[in-house]
């Protein structure tokens, strides 16, 4: 370890005194001494590496091989960008209840059963009751080393006996090291143990897989700087209500970002969806329904938009969108009114999307367009319909990328005609309307 002495630097003059002192004896000023760690350079894994690092040409450097193992999970791997990176480091986040441990434990399974060996560190729960999950997801018969600790220095005294192939620590708000006197799960330590366990993966060619837990507002707690420390950053989204979880990666050294798996969480653990549909009843004939296909990563889904258009109460209407930008909904109202003369001035409008799923696309203007348009003349779309595009400032609707996979996906789910912003050769009998600008698709209602 690094030596480290405190010093107190004033803030106004730079004065340094080896203690906390109230007032400056130089310029007199109160309150100005900050503590300042001093880290002796030469005494540093970073002092060493600058001392001895030299450039080298980049046409000399030999290539490495990513020595990838499949989890034997395809809706991971596929996140993953095609399994585990021997020597790289993974953080799980989610909220809690989401299935975190679950997904590593199961994973510690399968991958234990191809006889790599796995330690499992466990600081929110006792072995037992790692037992009782691991009963419920039928791993309990494979070799996994649990250990059940709060301290880094166990950790990593554990690796120099067992020399695992992979440790998953559950989860990193609870380890703490001893070389910092902060308590477990404060910013310090968080980032002191997932450098420590960075530092691990590299030198010995351990995958390490952190769980970290997700804060309120949807960030892994802790700095941002525990991302830039790891490969690969996924975060586990829910829809509670139907148990169906989505994995993301929302940053991968070793892969693309943004890919999606779908599990759904059942009593025997997390099983994995090849395809899924966030609509509900398809029988339901309500005016303001509206089918759209949107991407996650490469894939696309099926999801519903919907939306409701009644008489305001209120001096201003209200406005409300779940699941859907509020900026874009209000610039998507404005074109309705101005290109279209839709006259939504008297009345509030709620938007929401079906399944807990949130929109980021522009893909799904149209849709949105639809199903306020069909909410106000309260005329039902017909569910084997679906509307795609982007519409623009000047009422243009505009083409999206991706329309073969969003084609694909929404005929595997029934869908039959499609209104476009342009023509696309698809090799399944459809029925394409187009739909150019927005006067032209208010026609259609
Ligand atoms: N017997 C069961 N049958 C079905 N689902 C269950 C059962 N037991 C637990 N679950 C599901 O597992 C979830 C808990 O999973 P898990 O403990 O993996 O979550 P976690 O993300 O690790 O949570 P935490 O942040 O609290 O550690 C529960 O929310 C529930 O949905
Ligand atoms: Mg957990």
């Amino acid at each position: 370890m690094a030596k480290k002495k405190a010093k107190y630097v004033c803030q106004s003059c730079g004065y340094v005194s080896p203690g906390w002192i109230g007032k400056c004896p130089e310029c007199n000023s109160w309150s100005s001494f900050v503590e300042e760690i001093q880290v002796d350079a030469a005494t540093t894994a970073i002092g060493k590496r600058i001392a001895k690092a030299k450039p080298v040409s980049l046409k000399d450097v030999k290539g490495l091989e990513t020595e990838r193992t499949p989890t034997g999970m395809p809706e991971l791997d596929q996140v993953l960008g095609g399994g585990l990176v021997k020597g790289s480091v993974l953080l799980v986040g989610g909220e809690p209840g989401i299935g975190k441990s679950t997904i590593m434990l199961q994973c510690a399974g399968i991958l234990s059963r191809d006889r790599l060996k796995v330690l499992y560190v466990s600081g929110e729960e006792s072995a037992a009751q790692l037992r009782l999950r691991s009963d419920r997801l039928g791993v309990s018969e494979n070799e996994i080393d649990i250990l059940s600790t709060n301290s880094l220095e166990d950790v990593l005294q554990a690796c120099e006996e067992e020399k695992p192939d992979y440790i998953i620590l559950d989860s990193i708000q609870t380890i703490a090291s001893d070389d910092l006197n902060s308590a477990a799960g404060t910013v310090g330590q968080v980032k002191h143990v997932t450098y420590r366990l960075v530092e691990l993966a590299k030198s010995r060619g351990i995958t390490v897989m952190i769980v970290g837990q997700v804060t309120k507002d949807g960030y892994i707690a802790g700095p941002k700087v525990l991302e830039h420390l790891v490969d690969t950053v996924l975060y586990f989204e829910g829809d509670y209500s139907r148990g169906v979880r989505i994995l993301r990666s929302v940053k991968n050294r070793f892969g693309p970002t943004n890919e999606v798996g779908l599990f759904e969480m059942t009593d025997k653990g997390l099983l994995e969806l090849s395809s899924y549909s966030f609509v509900d009843d398809r029988a339901d004939n309500s005016a303001g329904r509206v089918f759209v296909p949107v991407m996650e990563g490469t894939r696309a889904f099926l999801i519903e938009v919907q939306a409701l258009v009644a008489p305001t109460f209120y001096q201003f209407p209200k406005r409300n969108c779940m699941g859907f930008d509020l900026n874009r909904l209000n610039m998507l109202l404005a074109v309705l009114e101005k290109k279209g003369g839709v006259n939504l001035a008297g009345s509030d409008i709620y938007i929401n999307v079906a399944g807990g799923m949130k929109i980021t696309e522009t893909s799904a203007d149209l849709a949105i367009c639809a199903a306020i348009v069909s909410s106000f003349r309260d005329r039902p779309i017909d569910p084997h319909s679906t509307f795609i595009g982007e519409v623009g400032l000047t009422g243009v609707i505009r083409p999206v990328s991706n329309m073969g996979s969003r084609l694909s996906e929404s005929y595997k789910m029934g869908i039959r005609k499609y209104y476009l912003p342009e023509k696309v050769e698809f090799d399944k009998t459809i029925e394409i309307g187009l739909s150019i600008n927005v006067s032209k698709f208010l026609d259609m209602f």
